[in-house]
């Protein structure tokens, strides 16, 4: 890790950084198990193995707010939520105002990028875990909307200038923020810490595919480097304290890949990821042979990734870890195994994909460095789900059974073949997956699927029990032996989402009571409180129950189990992307994305957050207007 010119607390007065984590372990004595076996944890409580002597009390005390329609932040009665963060906002001291008519791509890479998705709090200094006043705020960039971007947009017919900002609005954001006296946080444009990484920042590939001939391109003959990031929606923290930020959609870049014969085996890989046969519908390739397959066959392979990122280190170089597979990542979740492996869970969007699990070679290690190559060695898994109620992980390694005829790097880089090929269970398009802290089961959400069960489709099955899924639903799944890296699992059904009140739709939420509930639908991200709350952030309410999208809480334990209540609803047209913690539990970040989609400049459906044009996505903190309170309560 190279040094910042940001001072970092205690380290920063000669302690180090063992001393640092032997302290916190202490402090956290509770947790059992994988605290036991590795002392190393450098994050949040999410990130903590098995620990059950917490109470099952739920610590949710507000009233649940109607279903949203107004083009604002609305939260229940007893809480605010400030704008953080906007869509072209200052991260440096040399950043050009905001000037939606005037927008250049030099500008864009030095503002806050557009549609944010993922956001992670990393303490500062870095190995405070609780009360921290400062932090870095990571956000993800995951795509534009041209058309609210860019005054008189011309679909299908774009502008170089257009594209070159929409790359430059791709990626990452890391800014520092800091709490503002009397409640609330404020951004500090002068931060050294603060980082831009766009659509051609670039970086490395790492781990088992790297160098394979169909990473190699024009620009890069080795196959070990990439311009820029992609459509990054989910991510997730590692215990040693870095990001793991996820390339989902990537497919939407590329344009036609009709271009190759038939008989090239990449044609059929890249119809398998749904790659255009012909132009694209942001015609990037217009402009950049590099999203034109018909001219580089190979640059949508190194796209599908999950990427770590260092946000405490501005320069350090992000790396593309191959080792975890190329699908459609939605997210990734970072837990110990019970022998300090680390375990990470991802989940394929696409209608009828799958759930994976990564299992590193290597234990984590107390040297934080030491950790920075731990991605790259191990063992890709994909769930299989049987009707009984168990499970099992199949390792998707080649030379062995299905795979026999693979090398490794195909299994990496034709993730979705692979698992094809193995028998794995065909979800409901697996969006997040996390660990929950307390009783340490995993939550895997599905957030729908129309075409389950239609003709020609694949049919129901027990962990996909709905035909035309249009709300989604929620699975739980206890690993055998209560260790993250097992073979098996037992699963069950935690919510089956939708309006308790429509009596044409089946409905469970973990045997609470559906005439109390909050209506819920499209399940996307979730992120756990420190009591074993389980958030839930929707995408698509307005297409399923007529209803904003917006934030929800539910308990996982106790009498309340399955009581799920609505605490947040967003802007018009808007996703609620993502939501995280502070440690505190004092502050809920959450982004809002695509805030009037559906509409444009000349027609706009929502004004939000300034009651102006354009629309600006961005990022909000949820407080109590209490001072002091946190968001769940003691
Ligand atoms: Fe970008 Fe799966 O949502
Ligand atoms: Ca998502
Ligand atoms: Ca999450
Ligand atoms: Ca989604």
């Amino acid at each position: 890790m190279a040094a910042t010119g940001h001072t970092d607390g205690q380290a920063a007065r000669g302690e180090t950084f063992e001393a640092v984590l032997a302290r916190r372990v202490a402090r956290r004595s509770f947790v059992k198990g994988a605290l036991a076996a590795v002392p190393l944890l450098v994050a949040g409580p999410s990130l903590l193995g098995w620990g059950r002597t917490q109470a099952a009390l739920d610590g949710l005390t507000f009233t649940p707010i109607s279903p949203g329609t107004e083009d604002t932040v609305v939260t229940a009665d007893g809480y605010a939520a400030d704008v953080l963060l906007r869509w072209g906002d200052p991260l440096f001291p040399d950043s050009p105002t905001f000037d939606v008519a005037a927008q250049s791509a030099a500008a864009q890479a030095r503002q806050v990028g557009y549609n944010a998705d993922f956001v992670g709090f990393f303490p500062l200094p870095r190995f405070r875990a609780r009360s921290a006043s400062r932090g870095l705020l990571t956000v993800n960039h995951e795509y534009t909307n041209p058309e609210l971007m860019f005054p008189g947009y011309e679909a299908g017919s774009p502008g170089r200038d257009q594209v070159d900002v929409e790359l430059a609005a791709h990626g990452l954001s890391v800014v520092e923020i800091t709490r503002v006296p009397g409640g609330g946080w404020r951004a500090v444009t002068a931060s050294p810490l603060n980082r831009r990484i766009t659509g051609e920042t670039e970086m490395a590939l790492t781990g088992p595919a790297a160098g394979h001939g169909w990473l190699r391109v024009s620009d890069d003959p080795t196959g070990t480097r990439v311009r820029g990031m992609l459509n990054n929606c989910g991510g997730g923290k590692t215990p040693w304290g870095t990001l793991l930020t996820c390339e989902e959609n990537f497919n939407q870049y590329f344009a036609n890949s009709d271009g190759l014969p038939s008989a090239d085996p990449r044609q059929a890989i890249h119809l398998r990821y749904g790659l255009p046969g012909g132009a694209s519908e942001r015609r990037w390739e217009d402009f950049h042979d590099r999203f034109d397959v018909s001219r580089e066959p190979n640059e949508p392979f190194r796209f599908g990734w999950v990427v770590e990122i260092d946000p405490y280190d501005p320069a350090w170089v992000p790396r593309k870890r191959t080792a975890l597979g190329r699908l459609k990542h939605e997210a990734a979740t970072a837990v110990l195994a019970a022998d300090g492996r680390v375990v990470v869970y991802t989940g394929d969007d696409e209608r009828f994909d799958y759930v994976y699990k990564f299992v590193s070679g290597g234990r984590v290690s107390s040297r934080r460095e030491a950790n920075f190559g731990l991605l790259d060695h191990g063992t890709l898994h994909v769930a299989r789900f049987d009707d009984d109620g168990t499970g099992t992980w199949i390792p998707l390694v080649a030379g062995v059974g299905a795979l026999a005829a693979w090398s490794q790097a195909e299994v990496l880089i034709n993730t979705r073949g692979a698992a094809d090929a193995v028998g794995a269970t065909r979800m409901d398009r697996p969006e997040d997956i996390e660990t929950n802290p307390v009783n340490g089961k995993v939550y895997c959400v599905m957030t729908n699927n129309t075409r389950r069960g239609a003709s020609g489709q694949p049919d129901v099955d027990a962990a996909n029990p709905r035909a035309g899924n249009r709300f989604g639903h929620v699975i739980e799944l206890t690993e055998a032996g209560e260790d993250h890296a097992a073979g098996t699992f037992t699963w069950e059904i935690f919510m089956l989402c939708g309006d308790p009140r429509d009596p044409a739709h089946a409905t469970y939420f973990a045997g609470f009571d559906p005439g109390q509930v909050s209506a819920i639908a499209n399940p996307d991200n979730i992120a756990f409180d420190r009591r074993g709350n389980l958030w839930i952030a929707t995408d698509g309410q307005p297409g399923s129950l007529g209803a904003h999208d917006g934030i929800f809480a539910v308990p996982t334990e106790g009498e309340q189990r399955g009581f799920v209540r609505q605490l947040l609803s967003g802007p018009r047209g808007c996703e609620v992307a993502s939501l995280d913690f502070t440690p505190d539990n004092d502050t809920l970040f959450c982004s809002i994305q695509h805030p009037g989609e559906g509409g444009s400049l000349a027609a706009p459906i929502s004004t939000w957050p300034d009651g102006t044009q354009p629309p600006r996505p961005g990022v909000v903190a949820v407080t109590r207007t209490q001072p002091g309170a946190p968001i769940v309560g003691a």
